[in-house]
């Protein structure tokens, strides 16, 4: 099939490159910007539409809005720069068929160009994403093929009900998604309601999670309604789902199949109409074999899961990251940079902690880089895998560090470097040691 196709962005050398590359396949107009795109569009029929996301006039999630409401079928590709995983998110739940970040290869276009081709049902599918609200924001950066992905899944998702299991190790962001599932549906002006199995004891779980009619156990003297309820019309999160009770995995699932929900003590069952979303750092699969997880729930709630993957599986997210946290952080009239030092540093460790411990980590560096406004490898409080590094800190006797301090007439930073550790360090050391001002 041959595609009729629009190319729409205010850089020259960008236009013309996928221009000049899809003309061998395809039939191709330019527009040089967001208004001349709109009348291009509205006295043509195109099947695809490539447009810039950033342009000087109307902005490309302009153009689809403005396109979607002249009801033209075309499918839109939107063009973002790095790091706009929000924005790609925003353009799919709008009704956009696909987003490319750059740099992109012209190869990965062709490949899009022929799904759509392939793709039989894009129109129907278009009709249903048409004219979805989006009103919600999110702070999920990425600048990785995959977790775009993963995010390209979510917001799909999103406008479902069916129930959502995303795991992954701890910190990976499982609760920021779960929470942006709820802000990217329809559901995002009613009730999230959080709770986390492990930190409620499996007794009083139960009442939590149902709630009560008055007088249904002691201390029940007036009724109350369970988190089930709270989330009414909204969404329920159910995080560390893998550490819940045998017995509770029997009554969720019975909540789950029959979308009902029954106080204790009380007689009758409450509609539901809850989007669940559960999440776990737990091995389901090992507590399945260890017969501490129930298989029917397993199997409801692996239907559909999102897994995060650790940030050392990811290595392209950390300095884009590492920067969001730095602006997070800063305050607005300091500018605090990355030295390249630093950067390595941080490409090279390994995250057990995630983004969470990469989060925690450029939060210290930047109290210490305050003064220079350059964050240095000693500002970073990472174990550096090398062995004798770690052991010569460990091993620093107080009267060593004691000496070297005075050394350094009390200049705690030029003390950290001759001690070859960071400044953080440092301070733990002096506390650890509880070594006074010396
Ligand atoms: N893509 C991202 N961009 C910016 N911040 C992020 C991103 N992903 C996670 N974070 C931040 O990292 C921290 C950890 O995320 P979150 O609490 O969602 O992880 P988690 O997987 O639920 O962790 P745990 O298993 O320990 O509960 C939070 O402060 C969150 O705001
Ligand atoms: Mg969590």
């Amino acid at each position: 099939m041959s595609l009729r196709i629009l190319v729409v962005d205010d850089d020259k050398n960008s236009r013309e490159i996928i221009q000049m590359f899809l003309s061998k396949y395809y039939t191709v107009d330019v527009a040089v910007n967001g208004v001349h795109a709109l009348e291009m569009i509205k006295s043509n029929n195109y099947d695809v539409i490539i447009c810039d996301f950033v342009m000087n006039d109307v902005d490309g999630m302009d153009v689809m809005r403005e396109m979607n409401k002249m009801n033209k079928g075309a499918h839109f590709i939107l063009i973002t720069a790095f790091g706009t995983g929000d924005i790609a998110v925003r353009a799919i739940q709008e009704g956009a068929y696909e987003y490319l970040s750059k740099p992109f290869k012209m190869s990965k276009l062709k490949d899009l160009l022929n799904k759509l081709v392939a793709r039989t049902d894009i129109k129907e599918q278009k009709q249903k994403n048409k004219g979805k609200d989006y009103s919600g924001h999110s702070i999920l950066n990425t600048n990785s093929e995959v977790f775009l992905e993963i995010l390209k899944n979510m917001a799909r998702i999103a406008q479902t009900d069916v129930p959502v299991l995303i795991t992954g190790e701890s910190g990976t962001g499982k609760e920021i998604l779960a929470k942006s599932i709820h802000e990217y549906s329809k559901r995002k002006n009613k009730s999230f309601v959080a709770v986390n199995c492990n930190a409620i004891p499996a007794t009083l779980l139960e009442s939590e999670l149902f709630g009560y009619e008055k007088g249904a156990f002691t201390g029940a003297d007036k009724p109350k309604k369970g988190y089930f309820e709270q989330a009414q019309n909204g969404s329920l999160f159910l995080d560390e789902i893998g550490d819940l009770d045998m017995e509770l995995q029997v009554k969720l699932l019975r909540v789950l199949q029959e979308n009902q929900v029954r106080r204790i003590g009380g007689s009758k069952d409450i509609n539901l109409n809850v989007r669940f979303i559960f999440a776990t750092n737990a091995d389901l699969d090992e507590k399945l074999r260890e017969k501490k997880f129930r298989s029917d729930l397993y199997y409801r709630l692996k239907v559909t899961e999102l897994h995060l993957p650790p940030l050392r599986e990811r290595k392209e997210d950390i300095i884009p990251i590492a920067e969001f946290f730095i602006q997070k952080y800063s305050s607005t009239d300091e500018s605090i940079v990355l030295s390249d030092k630093a950067k390595k540093i941080l490409m090279k460790h390994d995250y057990p902690g995630n983004i969470r411990e990469l989060e925690n980590i450029i939060r210290s560096a930047i109290i210490l880089a305050r003064d220079t406004g350059i964050i240095m490898p000693h500002d970073l409080d990472i174990n550096l895998s090398d062995k004798s590094y770690t052991k010569f800190k460990k091993n620093l006797t107080r009267d060593e560090i004691v000496r070297v301090i005075r050394e350094c007439g009390g200049n705690k930073k030029a003390a950290a470097e001759k001690l070859n550790v960071s400044r953080a360090t440092l301070y733990r050391l002096i506390k650890k040691h509880s070594i006074e001002d010396v």
